[in-house]
């Protein structure tokens, strides 16, 4: 029988970096011989790619948002995520389940029983081996947002969100990380590139051991 392969999640606030390392990771990981899917969320199917649109650009209440987003996870795991760990691939995913914990219920109040509640009715215990939550002050994911803003990219509706609900949004991610240190691993994305990379490239050290 083939081992389950493992799971590794990307977290962490608009303008942390985290999506510069994925492929990265991916990469340094098929290197060494893995096979990887890299995925993201929301989207990760042509359905969870329909509901991002929708979840990124369209006004909606923060109930109707978080049940977008489980739907889009629901169809991402059963299409894409379990299959793959089944085979015995490394998923790398950008954003899961603890995104919704952080910008729902940290950024929008949504109650943690309610998330808790759709994650066990839409994963059934699902979640991943590792999660890199890649951590930045509020001020360094702000000055990167309005660099992306000032060179024409139009900020989506989180990125335009305010300060203090991404100040929410990092508590929440932090305390997660706290509450499960075996799964979480902080990365202080203010280093320099080859720092983060050296972090990282420990971490497959231990991935792929
Ligand atoms: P991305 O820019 O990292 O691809 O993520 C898209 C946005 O979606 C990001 O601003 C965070 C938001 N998001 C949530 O609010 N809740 C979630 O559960 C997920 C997966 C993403």
């Amino acid at each position: 029988m083939t081992a389950r392969g493992r799971f590794v999640t990307l977290e962490g606030i608009d303008g942390a970096g985290k999506s510069t390392h994925a492929g990265w990771l991916a990469d340094e990981l098929t290197r060494r011989g893995r096979r990887v899917v890299v995925t993201r969320e929301p989207g990760g199917t042509p359905l969870g790619e329909k509901l991002r649109e929708l979840l990124l650009h369209e006004p909606m209440t923060h109930e109707t948002e978080t049940l977008l987003l489980f739907a889009a996870r629901r169809e991402h795991v059963e299409q894409v995520i379990a299959p793959a760990l089944a085979r015995g691939d490394t998923v790398v995913c950008d954003r899961f389940t603890d995104a919704t914990y952080a910008y729902q219920a940290g950024g929008h109040g949504v109650p943690l029983s309610a998330i808790a509640a759709l994650e066990t009715f839409v994963l059934h215990g699902l979640e991943p081996d590792l999660t890199l939550l890649f951590d930045v002050p509020l001020a360094v994911s702000r000055e990167r947002l309005e660099r992306a803003a000032a060179a024409g990219r139009t900020l989506d509706k989180f990125e335009a969100e305010h300060g203090a609900f991404f100040a929410r949004v990092r508590d929440a991610y932090r305390v997660r990380a706290a509450a499960h240190p075996l799964r979480f691993r902080v990365i202080d994305s203010t280093q320099p590139l080859p720092a983060v990379r050296a972090v990282l490239t420990r971490i497959v050290d231990e991935i792929v051991r």
